[in-house]
């Protein structure tokens, strides 16, 4: 098939309320710059565009937060992670900001031409107030029960938890983030886009296909069905808010546009300032059909630019996405990534901390791209991949050949093969046809993992083939042998340079120079790029071991970064309690040792002690009070196999609806036990800090229902 005759690749416009961590890198901006770097080194016509997202409650309550203005936050983060983007190597042709005069006139202009096309509904609705703050409370301002899931955090739009969409009405016990009191009701107009007009249109292009040329992943295509088969409903696309694109109708004062609305039009107003920038036309990179769009997202933003943006596209005659390759999460030593709890590797701390070595973290980011499923940074790995892989193969093979060379030859490229080719070399040759074929392959299918993987593969190749060869003792009895077999070294890490740049710019810099190269790295498949008396220049050191000191401390500075107590996740610092539950029942749960504290230990056990109790991993469903009990709960818990009863007299800690949806550790094995008329099939495991707090012994992130702990 032949390549569109352009591209619009863009990446989720972050907030610009805080730092970036490595989760937002891994899902949503690294597998954009390699996907763009290499449709440039393809010499595709791309625009990648990206940009701080300025408005919304999250600046807003940022700012409250920092006690600044909203404007303070955003001059600050977007400077602090635009230069994070840029010396982390994401390479944009623009990094633009939605607060700029051009986006405010761009989505302007956008909702008016929509509005005058009729395709908007006009409600005047109740909706929840804050008379504290006299404020109508969307989105990030009031917070609830998500009636999904339970975590009784989720805002007005979101359940960060789950990720279900919500709108303010549905969540449970709602309360405003300003006040913390429960909001009242006031009648005010919004505008409404009626998605439930487009569902039709909807399924036959994301459901059966029709008018895509890509399959969808597997997650994203999921998640738009799951939206689209509970029946879609208009949804309210301005706000009554004072930090926004204002709504350019009369009678809209005080009004602007939903976050959700101007935030994707901001990757067309980026696009417009880059064309001017550069001399360019916008319009083809938004209306003409030849154009390919491609959205990196995480999958929190799936329906925003699967479902809602498309709409708005098309109803203004835009192009559709072609691929809407969204990531899962990445975690971070076990636990989800959160910046409210400054549990994160922060983007610009790393550059500060590894300075030269943004590869690594690309490197390593890549190999564990949360690509179908939700992945786990750990330093470990980290350190481990970093060694094992960067220095120890990719590095230790072209330093193995640079050195040899210069000893040699003086840095000048010997005698290749000059007859038929030994097989072993033709074996070894043929590799770089390969690795060529297998990048660009998975790099067109959004799986960037596999082509990384394919990269890592010709250096291992090139590794085993040295090992094997042995120049260094073939130099004492087949000069002409030696030099072969260090051509054709030189030839691959020629190619290496080239298949490296998507992935590891610097790297591939650093490459081109030691090569004498030229810096504009082409996609040359044929190319002899180093041919016999070339002369190249100086060795330089790609990569360097990370010693366990180091690593460790990255470990105590995010452990250290961690509140004394955080609820259900600081675990660490607490006795479990294997008794709280059945022997504690009827005497609550009286806490620690005064003044210690730890609990003492319990006498010592022998390994078939313990090997007799089955523990496994569960997720509580449903939770009750028990009557007449005022310490009790009753759980419904998932253990994957079957779903089991368990009473536990953890009432005066949890209120029920805290702990739906909350994993947990079980003994699955425990005699059952009637309590207040309700037989309890198990215990769960719980953790008491020296204060008497209780904990969940959560099992680490994407443990399933009923893996056993042992
Ligand atoms: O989730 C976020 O961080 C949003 N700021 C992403 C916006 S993407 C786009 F629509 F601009
Ligand atoms: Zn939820």
């Amino acid at each position: 098939m032949s390549a569109p005759k352009r591209y619009t690749v863009t990446s989720a416009l972050p907030y610009a309320n805080g730092p970036l961590h490595v989760g937002h890198i891994a899902g949503a901006y690294l597998p954009g710059d390699i996907y763009v770097r290499y449709l440039r080194q393809r010499g595709r016509d791309v625009v990648y565009v990206c940009g701080s997202d300025e408005h919304g409650a999250a600046i807003t309550i940022q700012a409250k937060k920092e006690g600044t203005t909203p404007q303070a936050i955003i001059d600050k983060y977007h400077e602090i992670n635009k230069q994070a983007f840029k010396d982390l190597g994401i390479d944009f042709d623009i990094y633009h900001r939605t607060s700029s005069e051009l986006h405010r006139e761009t989505a302007s202009n956008y909702f008016k031409d929509l509005y005058d096309k009729g395709v908007f509904e006009e409600r005047e609705t109740e909706q929840y107030y804050d008379e504290d703050f006299s404020q109508f409370l969307a989105d990030r301002y009031i917070v609830g029960t998500c009636p999904n899931c339970g975590n009784d955090n989720a805002y007005g739009d979101q359940c960060e938890k789950c990720g279900t969409t919500l709108s303010p009405d549905e969540l449970i016990s709602p309360r405003s983030m300003l006040s913390n009191k429960p909001p009242v009701k006031r009648l005010t107009k919004h505008w409404y886009l009626p998605l439930n007009q487009y569902e039709e249109w909807l399924r036959s292009w994301i459901i059966k296909g029709e008018g895509r040329t890509e399959e969808w992943k597997v997650n994203v295509a999921g998640q738009c069905r799951s939206w689209i088969e509970q029946g879609l409903h208009p949804r309210s696309i301005t706000r009554d808010l004072d930090w926004g694109v204002p709504v350019p109708l009369p009678g809209a004062e005080g009004k602007v546009l939903y976050v959700w609305l101007d935030a994707p039009i901001g990757y067309i107003s980026a696009t417009k300032q880059w064309a001017v920038d550069n001399g360019k036309q916008w319009e083809p990179y938004w209306k003409d059909a030849e154009t390919k769009l491609v959205h990196f997202i995480g999958k929190d933003n799936i329906v925003f630019h699967c479902i809602i943006f498309p709409v708005i596209l098309k109803a203004n005659d835009y192009i559709l996405p072609t691929n809407v390759p969204a990531n899962e999460f990445m975690n971070l030593e076990g636990r989800k990534l959160s910046t409210s709890r400054n549990w994160a590797v922060w983007v610009h701390e790393y550059l500060r901390d590894f300075p030269g070595q943004e590869d690594v973290l690309r490197y390593y980011l890549c190999s564990n791209m949360p690509e179908t499923k939700d992945s786990e940074f750990t330093w470990a790995d980290f350190q481990a991949k970093n060694n094992n892989e960067l220095v120890a193969t990719l590095g230790n093979f072209v330093n193995r050949v640079m050195v040899l060379t210069n000893k040699y030859y003086n840095g000048i490229v010997p005698q290749g093969p000059q007859d038929v080719l030994k097989q072993e070399d033709a074996d070894f040759l043929a590799q770089i046809d390969r690795a060529y074929k297998n990048i660009s392959e998975s790099i067109e299918k959004y799986e960037f993992r596999a082509a990384q993987n394919s990269l890592m593969e010709l250096a291992r190749q090139g590794d085993k083939y040295l090992g094997t060869l042995e120049p260094w003792k073939l130099i004492k009895t087949d000069p002409v042998r030696t030099a072969e077999v260090l051509y054709n070294s030189l030839q691959v890490i020629g190619h290496l340079s080239q298949l490296a740049q998507p992935f590891l710019p610097n790297t591939a810099a650093k490459l081109r120079r030691m090569l004498h190269l030229n810096a504009n790295v082409a996609w040359n498949e044929q190319a002899t790029l180093l041919p016999t008396g070339y002369q190249l220049n100086q060795p330089e050191l790609l990569f360097s071991k990370i010693e366990d000191e180091t690593i460790q401390i990255q470990v105590d500075k995010l452990h250290a970064s961690q509140p004394m107590t955080t609820p259900t996740e600081e675990t660490q610092k607490s006795v479990i309690l294997s008794n709280v539950i059945l022997s504690g029942v009827e005497g609550g749960v009286e806490g620690g040792a005064e003044g210690s504290a730890y609990e003492p230990m319990k006498a010592e056990i022998v390994f078939d002690d313990f090997a007799k109790i089955d523990l496994r991993a569960g997720t509580i469903l449903a939770a009750e009070k028990v009557a007449k009990a005022d310490k009790l709960l009753k759980f419904t818990v998932d253990l994957g196999f079957e779903q089991r009863t368990i009473v536990s007299g953890v009432a005066m800690h949890f209120k029920p609806e805290q702990c739906i949806g909350q994993r947990v550790s079980i003994v699955a094995n425990l005699a059952p036990r009637k309590l207040k008329g309700i037989e309890s099939q198990g215990m769960i495991l719980l953790a008491e800090d020296s204060t008497g707090k209780l904990y969940f012994t959560e099992p680490t992130v994407g443990t399933p229902n009923g893996a056993v702990i042992r």
